[in-house]
């Protein structure tokens, strides 16, 4: 088949971000920031804080690392060495969903058999050692309200998580419980953070200039430390859950896709960006143009990657991938067109994501210039998409103009679980 040209023209231009926009974005994005840092409820941003600001680097000890982030959780065992430097002792992981077999994430599963999956877990990674004490960081991915470093209660499940029980509870008082029904006392949970706030943490222990956390990933959201500077207050990193940022306008694919969502309304931004939405709108689209409109085919992040690296002259693989998924046979022209459909959606997400980072370093500076800073990232969209990282650089440069060349981003890999052991070797103060 042969797609309609114009049909396409149109579907790419409803996933571009003009100039224009992107600038608008970054602004109220800013104002959505200011507005929050007054009011949350005035504000589309959660503006969560954290109640920790950054390392010293010089934090050490041996902790351990709960990472739940997604659907595969993660314990570590992390010896902090100072100076930036750290082992992974021992590392267990699985995933809280397989297929077939167990379901800790559907609508099924309850918060006490989720918990008790992760302190088996717990009880791996410390090797039936129920003697020697530990305390553990928790990196909870999950927009939550905090009272202090310990008490974090889960406001809302986002990326299609739909356990019973968890929301609305202390996330920390749940693990606390599963870990004393397996007769693990000895450790002993002291913090809670956002792995945007890992992330943060991880970068700053090993080197400075580094203020904004984020996660480009499953999911996405950004923290900052926020200096508090006209004020007494300290220093103190604040999960904006970014995600949840409203002020953009959907399209008539996001807006369908949204509706049948776990939680409609929720989450615009990350809904539009992140690993776990992007293959599903992708797959929108081109029911569209394979005139099947209302189809989804199931294509995931992975595949768009696929599609958007192959350069056999036939397009081979793309073609393999739409056979696959969609039962459709297409030429080599409908397959670059598939791939630059793939594109407009990974270029989207990534000035989506820029404007927002923008808006940050906006506020931070004042009006002054921006100071020379990295932006810490972790996740596989930003490490592993292909034209995500070139198309931030090319939006900082839209952006910021010539005081682009102050602020580049690290890729904070495996952050999520340092940065637990971090806020574990903090909570001690
Ligand atoms: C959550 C955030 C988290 C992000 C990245 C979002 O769905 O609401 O808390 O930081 O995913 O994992």
């Amino acid at each position: 088949m042969a797609f309609d040209k114009n049909q396409f023209d149109d579907i790419i231009r409803e996933f571009t971000v003009s100039g224009e926009q992107l600038h608008e974005i970054a602004a109220d994005f800013r104002y959505d920031l200011v507005k929050g840092l007054d009011d949350p409820d005035e504000s589309s941003l959660r503006m969560l804080k954290s109640y920790v600001g950054l390392p010293t680097g010089e934090e050490t000890g041996e902790y351990l690392a709960l990472d739940f982030g997604g659907t595969n959780v993660r314990v570590l065992r992390i010896r902090l060495e100072g100076k930036g430097k750290f082992e992974i002792v021992k590392k267990v992981a699985k995933p809280l969903r397989v297929e077939g077999v167990y379901d800790f994430v559907g609508a099924g599963s309850t918060a006490e058999q989720m918990f008790d999956f992760i302190a088996e877990l717990v009880d791996e990674a410390v090797e039936g050692d129920h003697e020697k004490k530990y305390l553990l960081g928790h990196t909870f991915s999950f927009p939550s309200e905090q009272t202090d470093l310990y008490n974090a209660k889960l406001i809302i499940w986002t990326k299609e998580f739909a356990t019973a029980g968890v929301e609305g509870k202390v996330v920390n008082d749940l693990l606390k419980e599963a870990l004393h029904r397996q007769g693990i006392d000895n450790v002993q949970p002291t913090a809670v953070i956002n792995d945007t706030v890992a992330v943060l943490l991880a970068a700053a222990y090993k080197q400075p200039g580094v203020y904004i956390g984020s996660i480009y990933a499953t999911g996405h959201n950004t923290c900052y430390l926020e200096p508090y500077a006209d004020s007494a207050e300290a220093p103190m990193i604040l999960n904006l859950e970014s995600g949840g940022f409203m002020k953009l306008i959907p399209n008539r694919f996001d807006i369908a896709f949204d509706k049948a969502s776990e939680k409609p309304g929720e989450q615009r931004l990350e809904k539009m960006v992140s690993g776990r939405y992007m293959g599903e709108l992708f797959g929108m689209a081109l029911a569209e143009l394979l005139e099947e409109p209302g189809k989804g085919y199931g294509f995931t992040s992975i595949d768009m990657s696929n599609i958007i690296v192959d350069e056999s002259p036939a397009r081979e693989k793309v073609a393999e991938i739409v056979a696959k998924k969609a039962g459709k046979t297409l030429d080599t022209a409908d397959c670059k067109m598939v791939q630059e459909l793939a594109s407009a959606l990974v270029i989207r997400s990534a000035r989506l994501v820029t404007a927002s980072y923008v808006g940050i370093i906006w506020q931070l500076a004042g009006k002054d210039k921006p100071q020379k800073q990295h932006i810490a990232i972790d996740g596989s969209v930003y490490e592993k998409m292909p034209l995500a990282k070139e198309n931030i650089m090319r939006a900082l440069s839209e952006l910021l103009g010539e005081d682009a060349a102050e602020i580049d981003t690290v890729l904070e890999n495996g952050g999520s679980g340092l940065g637990a052991a971090i806020a574990a070797a903090m909570s001690q103060k």
